[in-house]
């Protein structure tokens, strides 16, 4: 499968978006807490790798937004392996659902922290995997979730790049015991991973929803309670990292 794949699933997310409400608010809610890591006092630019349909910026107008396609509401063509960008000239790099679909995680981390002020920061929000959400994101998502799978730390940049799915990634490279060496030369700040059945029975882009709208905040009131027990009920994560001083 070539990287087509991502075009075609960004254009039935836009319609999905526009016609489902929900997703919207639940969404606005996921951003809010992305942008609670931005720290807007530090100079350089917010670039979103990987926008897809590029929603991030209407809750963070200074960000930058990209993709590997140039679709119209977009700022700029990029590939997060390979930066369209002069050295330690960004202050943020933010990858909403975009971190388990590279294949070389550490090929993008060696490129980010070229681009990146010595503290600047990437945020990354992604699946995580749990008792609760793995039957969701395994069964009714097309995505797999490869918990057993290799993952390739080498460093280069995959050639040719292909599309690659891997939802479990982030679970295992950062919340899994032993993982806190993980990415060489850099410091993860945060690391949170959320309950979030608002958005598991939301339906996604793919599904119908199987709660009504006005429901929405009696379910988040509940996943802030149920987010204490993230093997049990976590649903999403929400990751910030800063390279380390003097790291490789
Ligand atoms: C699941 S979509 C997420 C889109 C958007 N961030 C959102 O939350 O709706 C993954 C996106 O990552 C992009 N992507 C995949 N590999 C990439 C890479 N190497 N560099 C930049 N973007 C990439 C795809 O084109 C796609 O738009």
């Amino acid at each position: 499968m070539n990287l087509g794949q991502h075009q075609t699933e960004i254009e039935r997310n836009r319609r999905a978006w526009e016609s489902k409400p929900l997703l919207r608010e639940i969404y606005a809610s996921f951003y809010q807490r992305i942008i609670g890591l931005v720290d807007r006092s530090l100079p350089g630019r917010i670039v979103e790798i990987g926008s897809g349909i590029g929603n991030l910026k209407s809750h963070l107008p200074e960000a930058i937004s990209t993709d590997l396609f140039p679709n119209p509401w977009l700022d700029l063509v990029c590939d997060g392996y390979e930066l369209p960008f002069a050295d330690g000239s960004l202050s943020h790099l933010i990858l909403f659902d975009v971190f388990h679909h590279l294949q070389r995680p550490n090929a993008f981390f060696r490129e980010a922290r070229r681009a990146l002020r010595k503290d600047g920061r990437v945020i990354l929000f992604e699946p995580f995997i749990s008792w609760s959400s793995l039957p969701v994101y395994g069964l009714l998502h097309h995505e797999p979730v490869a918990l057993r799978r290799p993952i390739d730390l080498s460093e280069p940049a995959p050639n040719p790049r292909n599309y690659y799915a891997a939802q479990g990634n982030a679970t295992r490279l950062f919340f899994r015991r032993g993982s806190g060496a993980w990415p060489p030369g850099w410091n993860v700040f945060h690391a949170e991973p959320l309950s979030s059945f608002g958005y598991l029975l939301s339906g996604g882009f793919s599904k119908p929803a199987m709660y009504r709208g006005r429901w929405l905040p009696q379910i988040q009131r509940m996943d802030r309670s149920l987010s204490r027990w993230p093997r049990l009920f976590g649903a999403r994560c929400l990751v910030g990292l800063r390279p380390a001083a003097g790291g490789v």
